[in-house]
């Protein structure tokens, strides 16, 4: 018997086929009202942090709160109501990347893909956040087994959402193709701490 100690959730959520262009006609109306140059080398478009408060994308975050509650709830909390705290989508052009980050002042954080993905670029890695497993000897670089990865990368499809603890290190690749958008956002359970 193996035991698995400390695992860290991360909840994917597919958007049905029924809401998926929906959603992505939502955005596609809303973005570009949004959208402003960065100052940020690796990123040429972002939105302010606020696209939770657009009326035009009430619908989705409706949708995307029941979903999220869902997936804490299996994870054995009982938060019954959560927060957005921030929103935002990144517009990356070729070559463009995130480098390994976290997301500070948060309790889960989240990504978005609306619209089609040619890009196979486009996955997010998730890096091994246990400081003191870089201590351990590892069968391989590139090893993807539950129990001897260092790395894993997601890749996402349209309508595909992956939400993670905030302190969870990530990255994105450089695009290959045209353009990438995501939107990322920050929740905390509802009611403050
Ligand atoms: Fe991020």
């Amino acid at each position: 018997m193996i035991h698995s100690l400390f695992p860290t959730p991360i909840i994917e959520i597919n958007t049905p086929e029924n809401l998926k262009d929906t959603f992505s006609n939502m955005f596609k109306d809303a973005l570009d009202d949004h959208f402003q140059d960065t100052t940020n080398s690796t990123i040429s478009k972002q939105t302010l942090s606020n696209l939770h408060h657009d009326k035009r994308l009430y619908k989705f975050f409706v949708w995307l709160d029941m979903k999220i509650r869902e997936g804490i709830k299996e994870l054995g909390y009982s938060v019954d109501v959560i927060e957005f705290r921030d929103c935002w989508a990144n517009k990356m052009l070729k070559n463009e990347y995130v480098n390994s980050h976290n997301h500070s002042n948060s309790w889960l954080s989240g990504v978005y893909y609306p619209f089609e993905i040619e890009d196979i670029s486009s996955g997010i890695t998730f890096f091994d956040p246990r400081p003191a497993n870089t201590t351990m000897i590892f069968p391989g670089a590139g090893s993807k087994g539950d129990f001897t990865a260092q790395d894993k990368t997601f890749e996402p499809k349209q309508g595909t959402i992956y939400v993670f603890p905030s302190w969870l290190w990530h990255s994105v690749r450089p695009v290959i193709k045209d353009e990438r958008i995501s939107v990322s956002f920050n929740i905390v359970p509802g009611g403050g701490l």
